[in-house]
Formats: C-alpha cells, sequence, structure tokens
C-alpha cells in the first residue's frame, strides 16, 4: 500500500513536471465542452463513458478528466505522439497538407478516423471509448498555438527561459512551450485567486463566453483553418512577443499581454469540442431519410483538401 502510493506520488510530481495544453488546460477545455453538449450529445457522451475502461483501468464520467487522459496513454499509443502537435517550417503561413500530412499521416486523418468510429454503429464499445478520449484531447492540442509551430526549435521546446521573481513559479527554468502549455494557466489562477480548474471554467463561462464567442466557435466549418489560426496566434503572439524580451530574466509583461489569447484559445477549443461532438450526436440518431449531414460535409471538405477523395 506505501508503495502504491509513493509511486502514484511520484506519477503525479513527474506529470507536473513534464507536461500534463498541460494537465489544467485540457481539464479546462474538456469541462468547457461539457456545459455545451446538446441533449443528445450529453446522452451519447454518457453511454460510451459509462461502457468505456481505459488500458490502466481508468474510468471517466465527464469529458474534463478525460481529456488529460491520452497524454497519461502516450506509451500505450505511441503511434499517436506525432498527432499531438503540428510541425511546420519556418517558412510556412499555413497548413500544407503535402508538408503536414502526408500519406494522410497527421492529425486531421486521426481526427477523420475518430470521428468515423463514434459514428459507426458496430463499432466496439472500447474503440468508441478510444475515439471520444482522443478526440477530446486532440481539439484541445490544436487550439495551444505552440502545438502548431516550428520544427526547428519542437514548438517552443527549445527556447529556454528563466521566469523572473514577479511570476509565482518564480526563478523557474522553463521553455516557450512549456509556458502556453502550464505556467501561464498556474500563473492565472493564483493572480485571480482561482486555485482550481472549476474556478476558471466559471470565469471563462462567466466572463468570455458570449454571443460573439458562441457564433464564432459554436460551430465548426473548417478544422484546418483551425490550425491556421493557431499558427497565426504562435507566431504573431507566442513567439513574436518572447522573442523581444529576456529570455534570461522572463518578465510578467509577457503574461499579460498574452493571458487573453490563452483564454481565449481554451475556451475556443471547448465550444468547437462541443460544437463536434453535437454534430456526431446528430447523425448517430438520424434516420434513414434524407437529411443535411453537417459532420460528413465537414469531414468531406477536410478529406479533400488533404487531397484524398
Ligand atoms: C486511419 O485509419 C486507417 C485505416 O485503419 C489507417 O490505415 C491510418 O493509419 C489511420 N490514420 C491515422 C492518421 O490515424
Ligand atoms: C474546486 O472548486 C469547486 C467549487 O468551489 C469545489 O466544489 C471543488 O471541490 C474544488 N476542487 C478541488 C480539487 O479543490
Ligand atoms: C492567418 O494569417 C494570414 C496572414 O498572415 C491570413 O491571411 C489568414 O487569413 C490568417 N488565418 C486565420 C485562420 O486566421
Amino acid at each position: 500500500m506505501a508503495n502504491i502510493i509513493t509511486l502514484s506520488v511520484v506519477a503525479l510530481c513527474l506529470c507536473a513536471m513534464v507536461h500534463c495544453w498541460g494537465k489544467d488546460g485540457h481539464i479546462i477545455t474538456g469541462n468547457l465542452a461539457q456545459e455545451y453538449l446538446s441533449d443528445k450529445a450529453q446522452e451519447m457522451v454518457q453511454d460510451i463513458l459509462s461502457k468505456y475502461e481505459g488500458p490502466d483501468g481508468a474510468r471517466f464520467k465527464q469529458l474534463g478528466p478525460l481529456a488529460p487522459y491520452a497524454d497519461v496513454l502516450r506509451e500505450s499509443y505511441p503511434w499517436a505522439v506525432t498527432y499531438h502537435f503540428i510541425n511546420v517550417e519556418k517558412d510556412q503561413k499555413g497548413f500544407v497538407p503535402k508538408i503536414n500530412c502526408p500519406n494522410l499521416h497527421c492529425l486531421f486523418g486521426a481526427i477523420n478516423n475518430y470521428t468515423k468510429i463514434m459514428l459507426d454503429k458496430d463499432s466496439s464499445d472500447f474503440s468508441k471509448g478510444t475515439a471520444l478520449m482522443f478526440l477530446t484531447h486532440f481539439f484541445g492540442d490544436l487550439h495551444q498555438p505552440l502545438h502548431v509551430a516550428h520544427k526547428s526549435d519542437k514548438g517552443g521546446n527549445d527556447i529556454k527561459l528563466k521566469l523572473n521573481e514577479d511570476w509565482f513559479t518564480r526563478y523557474k527554468s522553463s521553455n516557450l512551450h512549456h509556458i502556453w502549455d502550464s505556467d501561464m494557466l498556474y500563473q492565472f489562477q493564483r493572480v485571480e485567486e482561482k486555485p482550481n480548474t472549476t474556478h476558471v471554467v466559471d470565469y471563462i463561462k462567466n466572463n468570455l463566453v458570449n454571443k460573439q464567442a458562441l457564433d464564432k466557435y459554436g460551430k465548426v466549418d473548417d478544422l484546418i483553418a483551425v490550425s491556421d489560426e493557431s499558427l497565426n496566434l504562435s507566431l504573431k503572439v507566442a513567439y513574436k512577443r518572447a522573442l523581444d524580451l529576456d529570455l534570461e530574466n522572463f518578465p510578467i509583461s509577457y503574461y499579460d499581454s498574452v493571458i487573453p489569447t490563452v483564454l481565449n484559445q481554451v475556451m475556443a477549443g471547448g465550444l468547437r469540442l462541443s460544437a463536434w461532438l453535437n454534430y456526431i450526436a446528430d447523425e448517430a440518431n438520424a434516420g434513414a431519410e434524407n437529411h443535411n449531414c453537417v459532420i460528413c460535409n465537414v469531414l468531406g471538405r477536410m478529406m479533400s483538401r488533404l487531397n484524398v477523395l
């Protein structure tokens, strides 16, 4: 028993140190998505989760706790590791299928696969649970700007920096990728005295989810444009504003200038994931009659852009 406790503590610490968006970003995205599901989608998610047990025996009732799970399972699904991010070359301004999705082996190929698994009535309970688990995670990652970033510096992982004394995690050696994954949301929780993710979810719901946000993020037409949006933010906000600053004594002014973008991206990921699951639930419940299959159209456009219909 003592050993099990020690091991869990070690595992938790490792997770906090490495990257486990970070764990908070994923949980917040998942919780937000859960709040904006249609009744049909709530039912679908509840049904899938009640029949799903992860490879390590974990069980889930809600999307929030499920969202970071793909990072815990990296070793069980080694081939999926490269789908957590999109590497771009320095001269790229947007997604180029030939470079970023050779033979459909990219995040979008995976999203297509997992969405189809969820739509297929014959998929096993485990397959559907796995598909929901990956979709929930990937929608989060796709919105962390530095997950769509330069290959040459590993999405900011090679841009080392030291947080100055004004950060709660002061004097910490970190890197640009990691502060977007974790430090920024940690700082927000401490500054706003919102020590847990539930409070951040409430903050976003009460302050950021307005009609404009729902109109913009409450639907998904073009998933590849979402990665271009992240790339734009990584170039124009994440890298650009950091590289003007002293990396050896990294100032809190960076946090002040980018935290609105961080919160907006977490919200956008949650609302879009919710929209995606709503489309899937509509289709899973649709009868044989002629109807407009939104999710089929969105996937169809995405796959034709990736060049393989
Ligand atoms: C999608 O599924 C196909 C068929 O099972 C598989 O060959 C392919 O590797 C998968 N692609 C991705 C990106 O997961
Ligand atoms: C987070 O805050 C909520 C609402 O105040 C509370 O119900 C919950 O127990 C807290 N969770 C943790 C892990 O402290
Ligand atoms: C990204 O920025 C480019 C200009 O650099 C612009 O043409 C494009 O519309 C932007 N895309 C998105 C999705 O914001």
